[in-house]
């Protein structure tokens, strides 16, 4: 190789690392039930790692309400319809983000992040969900362990074991609106608020589809050793089989995936699914895996 082809590809090298240094694109955080946007051991902690970890690097993790307590009490109490819009509103306001970002839900904030994704018409490139509940739960085994823990959580659970389809528990019960009994679908397609709409089991959203589809990647991480999420499979998109919850289909085999609702087919033929797998408990990983798996794939 000659000197001048040297010096092309060193110049193209530097080039093409300041494009990748200015193509960092702010990233958007949303916490799971019971924890909040700045506790120093959850959603904090993981801020501060990943604005370590890339130079440069706008991580807004969101707030749901005025303050702390609010933000907490929402995730059990706030419509979900409505946290959507409450969140739709503050990107937009943000002119931070007015050029785009990538989007990281952990837990049920996964589902709400997608809702935004599929919503609010922003430019979002990749979305990453943590745990998330795609095709909802059906049980809430146990309740989280953060310094929050609350009693109201037993109280929920209660609840929805109950009747989560009735219209003034889907109006204001978080965990409700993503409740999906296998042994009722029909009164969940018509009843849910919140899952059935974004899933678009009651009618085809084109504009849900388009949206979805705009993303570049849509990845999925499944802990295989969870113990809060009923059906783990959902993590992966998956559900229980129709008519009983002892069954477990893939997402590929559910009716959503085989009637292309949300245009997942298209997504997966054009490698934008990827369904990651952790082997341990509910939101446990390890820093150096999440760094390297997650952030420098799909972030940095
Ligand atoms: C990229 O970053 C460099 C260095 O910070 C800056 O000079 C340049 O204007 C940026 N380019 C764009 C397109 O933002
Ligand atoms: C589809 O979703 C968009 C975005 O949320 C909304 O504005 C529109 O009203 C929805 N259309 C239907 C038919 O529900």
């Amino acid at each position: 190789m000659n000197l001048k082809a040297v010096t092309f590809l060193v110049l193209f090298a530097v080039t093409a690392a300041q494009t990748v240094s200015n193509d960092t694109l702010p990233l958007i955080i949303w916490h799971g039930m019971g924890d909040c946007c700045c506790n120093p051991f959850s959603m904090g902690h993981i801020k501060k790692i990943i604005e370590e970890h890339v130079p440069g690097i706008y991580v807004k993790s969101l707030m749901i309400g005025p303050n702390i307590a609010a933000d907490i009490e929402n995730g059990y109490f706030m419509n979900v319809n409505d946290q959507v819009k409450d969140v739709c509103e503050q990107i937009a306001s943000n002119p931070k983000l007015k050029n785009g970002y990538n989007a990281m839900g952990f837990s049920q904030g996964a589902q709400f992040l997608r809702a935004v994704v599929q919503r609010c018409g922003h430019k979002v490139r990749n979305f990453i969900s943590i745990g998330g509940q795609h095709q909802g739960v059906f049980g809430l085994p146990h309740c989280p362990t953060l310094p929050e823990k609350s009693r109201v959580c037993e109280y929920i659970r209660k609840i929805l074991n109950h009747g989560a389809y009735h219209h003034w528990i889907q109006d204001y019960l978080v965990q409700a609106e993503y409740w999906h009994d296998p042994l009722n679908e029909e009164l969940y397609k018509e009843k849910s608020v919140f899952l059935a709409d974004i899933n678009n089991e009651r009618v085809i959203n084109q504009t849900y589809i388009d949206n979805l589809n705009a993303l570049n990647n849509f990845v999925m991480v499944k802990f295989l050793r969870d113990t809060m999420v009923v059906p783990i499979e959902s993590e992966w998109f998956g559900f229980y089989a129709p008519g009983q919850d002892k069954d477990v289909l893939p997402l590929q085999e559910t009716e959503l995936y085989l009637q292309d609702r949300l245009g997942l087919q298209k997504m997966e033929g054009e490698g934008k699914l990827h369904f990651i797998a952790y082997d341990d408990d509910h939101q446990r990983f390890n820093e150096k895996w999440f760094m390297t798996e997650i952030v420098d794939k799909y972030v940095a």
